[in-house]
């Protein structure tokens, strides 16, 4: 590949774009870094503060639903590559808000798929070192029982509107490489954690209440599984995917984790209460049982035997280590904290979880 080229990295003011914007920045000072980023409430630039002012980065704050300002990024930079991490990301919004997931998820997808068509069969037809790079999600696969794992072969059987939205972008970026040859890759990941998570997921948000001493709202019976994966982790996975993965490919990148929500709420509670002075137990006693989501996926567990073997990718660190790195970020960057949850997120909170009580 290209040892001196332009990458435009859609979502990277967001949290797990802001690991990969950085992870690129620092390891390729050669390439060009184009954050392209609408700045949704999930968009944060002090995300990215230590690096805003390398040379080899630049922010633009563009809404994927504007072709016009695509087109115009496309002819600025004349980028070689896209990694696509832009999207409406969290499930419960989806369910208040269907319409939002297909606009910036399927409409906003398929546009930068157009964008990236027009310009690359413009300018380079034989589409030499191009490479669209879809990042996707587990959710797309459904649910599974108590045993087996998805792996790239799992049939798609999405059943939340985001998970449903992801889907569709997944397919429509598989139709562009058949169809009319784009060279794209994608990724399914299990679920992140780490630094910079915005605390309307589960451990960010159990991480901030644990800290205001607020309840703890574990959903349903608490018994849903999850395979978690460090954020870092996923931005390495990711760079060997740029990198090294085939044209047309799919690969399934995963935490060999496997956590029941109630027992990663308890063995958070337990790291925090060490860390925060308070006597041990005391934090479990804020966790309550509230009403489930609808459609809640039983389990997700990814197989990642493929990035493993062809891409020789694994995560680096335990969800002991994981977690504790988390909670300790939280703890020192109360600024962070104070600014993502004040505004906005106290209305989002007040609604979300009224409901569930
Ligand atoms: P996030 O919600 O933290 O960040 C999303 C970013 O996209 C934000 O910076 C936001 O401003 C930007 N954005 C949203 N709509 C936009 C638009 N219309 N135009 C331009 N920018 C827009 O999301 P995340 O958790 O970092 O997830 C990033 C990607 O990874 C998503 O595609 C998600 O589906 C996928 N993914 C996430 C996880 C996870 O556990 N968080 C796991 C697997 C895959
Ligand atoms: O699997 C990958 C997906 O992981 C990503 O594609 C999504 O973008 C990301 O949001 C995440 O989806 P989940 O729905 O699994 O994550 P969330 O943190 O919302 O919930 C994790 C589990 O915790 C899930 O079983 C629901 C439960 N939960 C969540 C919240 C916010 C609670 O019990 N209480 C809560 O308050």
């Amino acid at each position: 590949m290209n040892n001196e080229q332009t990458i435009i990295i859609t979502g990277g003011a967001g949290f797990i774009g802001s690991h990969v914007v950085r992870l690129f920045v620092k390891k390729y000072p050669n390439y060009k870094i184009i954050n392209l980023d609408a700045l949704t409430y999930a968009g944060n630039l002090e995300n990215l503060k230590d690096i805003e002012g390398a040379t080899n980065y630049v922010f633009e704050k563009v809404n994927i639903l504007d072709v016009a300002e695509l087109d115009r990024v496309f002819e600025t930079y004349h980028p070689d590559g896209v990694i696509h991490l832009a999207a409406e990301s969290h499930v419960d919004r989806s369910i208040v808000s269907p319409l939002d997931f297909v606009y910036t998820n399927v409409v906003g997808t398929v546009n930068l798929l157009n964008a990236a068509k027009k310009h690359w069969f413009d300018t380079d037809p034989t589409l030499n070192a191009k490479r669209f790079y879809h990042v996707s999600t587990d959710e797309v696969y459904g649910a599974l029982g108590d045993t087996g794992f998805f792996t790239e072969e799992t049939a798609y059987d999405p059943h939340s509107p985001y998970s449903a939205s992801k889907a569709s972008s997944d397919h429509f970026v598989r139709a562009y490489h058949d169809t009319y040859g784009l060279p794209v890759v994608l990724t399914n990941c299990s679920n992140n954690y780490g630094p910079n998570h915005f605390p309307e997921k589960l451990i960010p948000l159990m991480i901030n209440n644990v800290i205001h001493k607020k309840p703890l709202p574990v959903y349903g019976d608490g018994l849903y599984t999850r395979d978690w994966l460090f954020v870092k982790d996923h931005a390495t996975a990711i760079d060997a995917v740029y990198h090294k993965g085939a044209n047309g490919e799919t690969y399934n990148i995963g935490g060999f984790n496997e956590w029941k929500n109630i027992d990663l709420v308890k063995l958070l509670c337990k790291l925090a209460d060490e860390k925060l002075g308070r006597e041990d137990g005391e934090s479990e006693q804020l966790i309550t049982y509230v009403k489930d989501r609808p459609g809640h996926d039983r389990r997700y567990a990814i197989d990642a035997t493929k990035i493993n073997k062809e891409l020789g990718w694994k995560p680096s660190v335990t969800f002991e280590e994981g977690l504790s790195q988390t909670i300790d970020w939280y703890l020192q960057n109360t600024d962070w904290l104070n600014h993502v949850t004040s505004g906005a997120y106290q209305n989002y909170y007040a609604e979300q979880y009224a409901e569930k009580s």
